[in-house]
Formats: structure tokens, sequence, C-alpha cells
């Protein structure tokens, strides 16, 4: 019998990812291990926010999104759930007045309604604004979680489908996406989680279905753009193969 040995054809490189989707993690310790409040913490991490979105501009990613409040973190006390919100409407007026500077367009994925009037107008003015920019979109995930998404979703489809706008047998996984916080926003390519934590913390169950994970113990207010650069490195040696073969 012949003998044909396979040759071995390694993976094209992967183009550089599109969006990119970071769990903001370990902002608590990085405060606690300094002997400073964990307010202080979040105060790092929103500059560091602010420094990675702009380098993920620069090098020409498309969106970056990432995990702000997650539905779980009213748990948290009234101080630190307050500072977080103070530093987001920080960011804000902020972001509102150098935004034609900036170029960057911001949209916030969540339960909203949760939030006060107050963030929400600050909201509403930046989503005015971002409307006339097209390019680099940070997508802001606050009062968020996975799991509420899909079923804030699945409310949405069930009541297109009792005023007989959608048909339950049609359903595909592409309309029920357009359900979601997320509708329109192509699925994330590499998911970052710094703090040495290995675990998905109900940030995007949907969109992460095949999604690269990175995981590094660097904590976010330490994170740079050469970390960025590290996840990106591991991404591009990544065979990316969506259940197929390659
Ligand atoms: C997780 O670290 C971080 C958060 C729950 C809050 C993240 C919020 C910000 C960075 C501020 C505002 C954001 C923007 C976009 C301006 P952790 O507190 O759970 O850290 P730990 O695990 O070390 O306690």
């Amino acid at each position: 019998m012949a003998f044909f040995k396979k040759k071995s054809v390694s993976a094209p490189p992967l183009p550089p990812p599109k969006h990119i989707a970071i769990i903001m993690d370990g902002n608590g310790r990085w405060a606690t291990r300094k002997g400073l409040p964990r307010t202080a913490g979040h105060a790092a991490g929103s500059e560091v926010f602010r420094r990675i979105a702009t380098y993920c501009r620069d090098i020409g990613i498309s969106y970056l999104t990432v995990y702000a409040f997650s539905t779980e973190n009213w748990k948290r006390s009234e101080e630190e759930v307050t500072a977080i919100m103070g530093l987001l409407k920080k960011y804000l007026f902020e972001a509102l007045e150098k935004m034609e500077k900036d170029q960057i367009k911001l949209r916030f994925l969540g339960d909203l309604t949760r939030l006060s009037p107050e963030l929400l107008a600050l909201i509403d003015r930046t989503n005015a604004v971002s409307e006339k920019y097209e390019g680099f979109q940070a997508n802001i995930c606050l009062n968020y979680g996975g799991r509420d998404e899909i079923v804030h979703a699945a409310r949405a489809f069930a009541r297109a489908c009792v005023k007989g706008e959608a048909n339950p047998d049609e359903l595909t996984e592409m309309q029920f996406g357009s359900y979601l916080y997320s509708a329109g926003i192509p699925d994330p390519d590499l998911i970052i989680r710094p703090s040495g934590e290995v675990r998905v913390s109900n940030f995007l169950l949907w969109q992460s279905a095949y999604a690269e994970y990175y995981f590094t113990d660097v904590l976010w207010p330490d994170f740079t753009p050469a970390e960025l650069d590290k996840a990106i490195a591991a991404y591009h040696g990544r065979n990316r193969r969506f259940g197929g073969v390659k």
C-alpha cells in the first residue's frame, strides 16, 4: 500500500482582532496592596481604560468592550458603588468635551434603567454625539450581565411574537443577536482578563462563543499598552477553527 506522507501546512497568520473585550479586574487588590481604599483602585482603573481605549484606536482595533459594572456589582458597599458611578460620570463629562478631538465613539451595553437620572442624561448626550462619528467604538458594559442580556432579549423576542412581528419557528441565531444589547456589534475576537482570575463572570456569554481568551496576572491598574500587545501577540499565535478543521 502506498504511503503518503501528510504535508504539514501551518495555518496562515490571523488578521488583527477587530474587537477586543476586557474584564477590568484587580482594581480593589491593587489599591489594598498599596494601603489605599478600594475606590483608589477604580480611579486608577478608569485612567487605564482611557489609555487603552486610545491605544486601541491608534493601532486600528475597531471595537473595545469593557466590563465596568456588572448586574452583581450592586452587592458592593454603597461607598464603592457611588465611587464607580462617580468615575463614570467624570469620564463621560470629560469624554463629551473632547469627543471631536478624540474620535472615540461610545456605546453602553446593559440594563441602564437602574442608573441614576444624572448618569442616564450623560449617556443620552454621549450617544447623541457618538452618532456623528464613524470609526473606533468603545462599548462600556454597565449594569451588565450576560444572562440578564439573554433573558432581556428573550422577552423582547417573545413580545414581538405576541404582536405577530416574529415567528418562533423561524428564529435564527443572527436574528436573536439583534435583540441583544450588543446588536450590530461583531462578536469579540479576543477577551482579556487581567488579575489572575480565570473565569468568565457573566461577561458576553452569547458573544464569546468563539472568542479567544487571554488571562494575565497583571492587575488592571498596572495594565499597559505593552500588555495589550502581548495579548494580541498571543492571539496571533492561536489557530481559530470555529468548530471546523484547519
Ligand atoms: C473590577 O475590579 C472592577 C470593577 C468592578 C469596576 C471597574 C470600574 C472602573 C474601572 C471605573 C469606571 C470605568 C470607566 C470605563 C470610566 P475589582 O474591584 O473586582 O478588583 P478586585 O477583584 O481586586 O477586588
